[in-house]
């Protein structure tokens, strides 16, 4: 099926393309980027981006997605509608599930999932250790083999820092990265929100900034030792944007992620015991969420990741000690990062590299450009258009956003995934 993409406004910050033009796709790639209005007329779908950007399909670094094991709360095939909703055409999936995707079967499950119900594509994230309990290694490139574009035991840390230099030993030497969850279990102690005044009052285990940040630390420190590649997973405190900082000033091999709701929320959005801003690391303070913004400014953060978590709503209706962390992201994702443009934080081009190109780079996964010839992967926005989130109507089936009844501006109103149109509008 061919789709033409007539007029928009192509911004692909990897090529330097910046300009109105036409994109045909055809036959499963894009076959002309031209100025508008030079690419004909004829196609099966056309799409009229006058007053819209058309940039590369996003990338998200971050999200689970749930399958195996998990379907109540999302499936391959609900969780990359949702993608495809929020402008996203690749997804890398967080290992998770159950069983843990600790294996090449497990990777080989997922990856022909993705291939019969998924509607873009998916890139398995391996976990690093045997079913994520820290103490063995899994088969690294055996799962790299079948697929796996990263390893990473998500959700928890690798506490052994001896098995964590191996594992990023075994990545230098197959030349994939480790994406680290950085939580110091002792010190995180079972909280479930940050530690300050309000976890104080609100009677609740507070988790301090350090646990994350000592944990950032080691790994910086192993990644140096090493010769390995990291890749820091949500990064959600001031101190951890300082010592990347510095890690990157000394040519550490490091790179960084944070998600929106890191520069977006405070731990304030907790108040009246909200589970749906309950999330691991938790929301912080004023103080963080600006050396987020900082952080993000000089570069010192390379991506921004979604960090999709969906929970079923019966989950997140516990109490707020019990309830699952976690924020369902892909479809308010790119509205809220936009944000950070019309703040003067960064640019635009900035923006859609930090969720396109960038991230495609960190994994390897040739995904994140338009070119002739490239994948047929674009999202059309429209930067204007303002929504207002209401789960209700995500194609997720995670529902679990602090995001609800917030008045957004910027939307996707199609994507083109693998060569398929998905439009709303
Ligand atoms: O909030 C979170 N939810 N943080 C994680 O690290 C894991 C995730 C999940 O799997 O639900």
């Amino acid at each position: 099926m061919s789709i033409l993409i007539r007029n928009g406004h192509v911004l692909d910050p990897s090529s330097d393309v910046d300009g109105r033009f036409d994109v045909l796709v055809d036959g499963g790639r894009i076959i002309k980027i031209a100025p508008a209005g030079k690419a004909g007329d004829k196609a099966d779908s056309v799409v009229d981006a006058t007053g819209m950007h058309v940039f590369p399909g996003l990338v998200d670094l971050h999200a689970h997605l749930r399958e195996p094991g998990f379907t109540h709360k999302e499936t391959i095939k609900t969780g990359t509608e949702a993608a495809v909703r929020g402008g996203f055409t690749s997804v890398c999936a967080m290992p998770n599930t159950s069983p843990i995707n600790d294996n090449p079967g497990i990777t080989d499950y997922m990856l022909q999932k993705a291939r019969a119900e998924g509607v873009c594509d998916v890139y398995p994230i391996g976990a690093i250790t045997k079913e994520q309990k820290g103490e063995e290694l899994a088969p690294l490139g055996l799962m790299s083999e079948e697929g796996c574009v990263a390893f990473s035991d998500d959700g928890r840390p690798v506490v052994n820092p001896l098995i964590m230099r191996r594992a990023l030993e075994y990545a230098k030497a197959f030349g994939f990265p480790l994406i680290s969850h950085c939580e110091d279990l002792s010190l995180a102690d079972g909280g479930v929100i940050n530690e300050g005044l309000r976890s104080f009052t609100m009677g609740l285990k507070g988790i301090p900034n350090a646990s994350e940040d000592i944990m950032v630390h080691r790994d910086v420190s192993l990644a140096e030792l090493s010769g390995g590649r990291i890749h820091i997973a949500h990064i959600s405190t001031e101190g951890s944007v300082r010592i990347i900082r510095q890690a990157k000033e000394r040519g550490v091999n490091v790179t960084a992620e944070t998600c929106p709701h890191y520069f977006t929320l405070t731990e304030e959005a907790a108040e009246g015991f909200n589970t749906a801003a309950k999330v691991n690391p938790p929301l912080r303070t004023g103080v963080d969420v600006e050396a987020i913004r900082q952080g993000i400014k000089d570069g010192t953060i390379d991506v921004i990741a979604t960090d999709h978590a969906p929970h079923h709503r019966n989950e997140k209706m516990r109490e707020f000690d019990a309830a699952p962390p976690g924020i369902s992201g892909l479809e308010t994702a790119f509205a809220l990062s936009l944000a950070l443009v019309r703040d003067g934080v960064i640019s635009l081009d900035r923006l859609v590299a930090m969720m396109t190109s960038v991230p495609a780079g960190i994994v390897g996964i040739g995904k994140g450009s338009l070119k002739e010839g490239g994948a047929p992967d674009m999202v059309i926005v429209d930067l204007e258009e303002e929504f207002v989130v209401e789960p209700e109507k995500f194609a997720s089936k995670g529902k679990n956003t602090p995001f609800a009844g917030y008045r957004l501006k910027g939307r996707p109103v199609a994507t083109v995934a693998g060569g398929r149109l998905f439009k709303w509008k």
